[in-house]
């Protein structure tokens, strides 16, 4: 029975990572300093080891990964606008947590870590779809600070024999996003707002596209990257390898909610991306990976999520 510690694990990707570890009989441990995450991310997920703290404290990064063979490493500010607008913050949770736990994960002799890269190091450099070898260009200090930390993981693997893997994330969705936030992911964001009958903003002119990504194809090649052996010091990208506009996804939403009107627009998002889609070619060659939940279907399941969480949170209103 293997261990892994998932840090992020209240969080949104890393709650579904608990989820999957704990269905097939694994032993987990968390950690989080729920600046993002929520207890109640966890609920009806019982026999989980949680160690609330900051990573960044390199006491508690110690800590957590004690006894552990294989660290998920999911913990991060997540947002592009965010780091932006506080770029001390974001560097101290998405770099100076990243090397304290490499640190302590070296230390303590774990198996692999498996670190949560970020489509955003591609930037916008002309080609698409990204293949891991194109040279990144980051456009804000998010970008910027998870490229830096696949950097150090692959630099602990060369200096000091630690095992890592970084998969790069592709604009991952699904239940459990936190829509409360300005920063919170565009998907939650037009849900929450079609959802209540309001229109969402579409920042520029809504043909920017991404390769929105179902969270369950995030754990599956998460997981495989943990275990298949001889591909440590590699970057991996995990998407669907589709592209869709702002538009699209706003004109999708509509027709499973069931709403209709035009988005309102304001200006673009500072270190906005233009357009993302990954080529996929090396999950599949070395994870065996394929997406099982399209675009369209995990759509459809967020979407009934979010009606579900809504309906719970107030039983006074259902009809
Ligand atoms: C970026 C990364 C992604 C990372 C995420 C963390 C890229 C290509 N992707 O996502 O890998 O996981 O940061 O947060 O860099 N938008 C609106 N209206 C809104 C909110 C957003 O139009 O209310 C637009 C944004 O301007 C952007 C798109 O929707 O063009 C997606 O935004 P968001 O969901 O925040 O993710 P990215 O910044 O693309």
């Amino acid at each position: 029975m293997p261990s892994y510690l998932v840090t992020g694990g209240a969080g949104f990707i890393g709650s579904h990572l608990v989820e999957a570890l704990l269905a097939r009989g694994d032993t987990v441990r968390v950690v989080d300093n729920l600046s993002s995450g929520r207890r109640e991310n966890l609920a009806g997920m019982s026999g989980v080891d949680f160690l609330e703290g900051d990573l960044a404290d390199n006491g508690v990064a110690a800590r957590a990964v004690a006894g552990v063979e294989y660290v998920l490493h999911q913990a991060a500010m997540p947002s592009v606008p965010r780091s932006v607008a506080d770029p001390i913050a974001s560097n101290r949770a998405n770099i100076d947590a990243t090397v304290n736990l490499l640190v302590a994960a070296r230390d303590a002799g774990v198996r692999r870590l498996v670190y949560a890269g970020s489509s955003s190091a591609y930037g916008d450099t002309p080609t698409l779809p990204k293949t891991e070898a194109m040279p990144p260009a980051p456009l804000s200090p998010y970008a910027l600070q998870k490229l830096v930390g696949e950097q150090y993981c692959g630099m602990f693997t060369r200096l000091y024999g630690l095992e890592t893997v970084t998969i790069r994330y592709f604009n991952v969705f699904g239940p459990r996003q936190d829509p409360s936030s300005p920063y919170s992911g565009v998907i939650s964001l037009f849900i929450k707002a079609l959802s209540e009958g309001r229109q969402p903003t579409i920042f520029g002119d809504g043909n920017q596209t991404r390769d929105f990504t179902y969270v369950t194809n995030v754990v599956d090649g998460v997981l495989e990257a943990a275990a298949v052996p001889g591909i440590a010091d590699t970057v991996i990208n995990v998407a669907t390898g589709g592209r869709v506009s702002l538009m699209e996804l706003f004109r999708t939403l509509q027709r499973v909610i069931g709403a209709s009107g035009d988005p309102a627009f304001g200006p673009p998002r500072a270190g906005d991306v233009r357009d993302s889609q990954a080529d996929i070619t090396r999950a599949r060659e070395l994870l065996g990976y394929a997406p099982s939940v399209s675009f369209e279907e995990g759509l459809a399941r967020t979407v009934e999520w979010f009606r579900r969480s809504q309906a719970a949170a107030a039983p006074e209103t259902r009809s």
